[in-house]
């Protein structure tokens, strides 16, 4: 055992399991690296934090977090520089948005000491772990409900993991979407905006169906109209129509996701015009049959910047042969990409050296 900071004890694996590691060949979220962080809330505050070998954790049936879904969780990424040192990427916003999740939960905040500091040095003690190249360090966070009782009241104990692990594109190929006209995704007043372990659990059915019919994922209408876009089940969207960045405003019943801000940023900074607003499926279809839809993709931190080939809704595929040639999404994919590995200048100060 060792003490890297205050009050973070840390005890380092006798063997990384490192060098079994098959290079690119790893799937996405199956392997995860040496270490995790652990913090517990208890009694009112922030308890013990410790860094401990990646490895199953005990709970009893009764745990709370199973029966109630009080869980809530982020999902970041470390890079490497070309130098070879780690990097993080805007975990001020994650370390936000984790705790306004938390807040709809009724779960108390994550102190800001225990989610840094256990993010800094995890990333530093596994930071071998981040792949060069291409591939990144996924890092999920995990916060959930720790009484063992049956009742339904918020917990008084909570556990907040972070975890790790080394992954390479989510999606490899662009992708195919389907919009959903008979299941909604959030609405109004419910979590949609918060990154709810409960979101995503009532997502699948939905997802499962679009894979069954070839699809790789599913495009979500408002709970009300069924006709506005939200988002996709793992990523927010945008268009390019007529040289027009589009997107689904913020309406409290979609993510705000950190790629779709940074994008939207990084699209005014190179004077491209771009519209925060209501986006119906109708104005898609009718931009497409009117050949001004120029480009449709996806943005996320797993998914990157994904670009979309087609968009299924009511039967009829709408096809964009034009997918392997995107200019706005492809650039800024590429300008994102350059600003997280810190090849070019970082001029909003998003990326910090771990
Ligand atoms: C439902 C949903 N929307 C959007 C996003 C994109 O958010 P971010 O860019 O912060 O990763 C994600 C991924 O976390 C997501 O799960």
């Amino acid at each position: 055992m060792s003490t890297l900071t205050p009050h973070l004890s840390v005890e380092k694996v006798t063997h990384s399991r490192l060098n079994e590691l098959n290079g690119d060949q790893v799937a996405f979220g199956k392997v995860f690296s040496d270490h995790m962080f652990v913090a517990s809330y208890e009694n009112g505050s922030w308890q013990e934090a410790k860094i401990v070998p990646y490895g199953r954790i005990e709970m009893a049936p009764s745990l709370s977090a199973l029966h109630y879904g009080q869980a809530v969780f982020e999902g970041m990424k470390a890079y490497r520089s070309q130098a070879g040192e780690p990097l993080l990427f805007r975990q001020d916003a994650n370390f936000e948005r984790i705790n306004l999740s938390a807040q709809r939960l009724c779960m108390p905040p994550i102190s800001k000491e225990v989610f840094m500091s256990g993010l800094m040095e995890l990333i530093r003690l596994d930071a071998n772990w981040i792949p060069s190249g291409e591939g990144s360090l996924y890092i999920r966070p995990i916060y959930f409900a720790a009484d063992e009782l049956i009742g339904l009241k918020p917990s008084d104990s909570y556990k907040f993991f972070i975890i790790t692990c080394p992954v390479g594109a989510y999606y490899s190929q662009p992708v195919k979407l389907i919009v959903s006209d008979q299941y909604v995704r959030a609405c109004e007043g419910g979590t949609g905006a918060a990154k709810v372990a409960g979101n995503y659990a009532a997502s699948l059915l939905a997802d499962q169906e679009a894979k069954a019919k070839g699809y790789d994922n599913v495009i979500w209408l408002d709970a009300i109209h069924h006709k506005y876009i939200e988002e996709c089940g793992t990523m927010n969207l945008a268009f390019v129509i007529d040289n027009v960045v589009v997107t689904p405003k913020l309406t409290g019943t979609i993510l705000n996701g950190i790629t779709r801000n940074s994008v939207l940023t990084l699209f005014r900074d190179m004077g491209v015009t771009v519209e925060e607003r209501l986006v119906s499926i109708d104005e898609i279809a009718e931009a497409y049959d009117r050949g001004i839809l120029m480009e449709a993709f996806g943005m996320g931190t797993a998914a990157t910047i994904a670009p979309i080939s087609t968009i299924n809704y009511q039967g009829r595929d709408l096809t964009l042969p034009t997918v392997a040639e995107f200019k706005y999404s492809h650039a800024v994919g590429q300008k994102l990409e350059d600003i997280k590995t810190a090849k070019c200048e970082d001029s909003h100060g998003w990326v910090v050296r771990v």
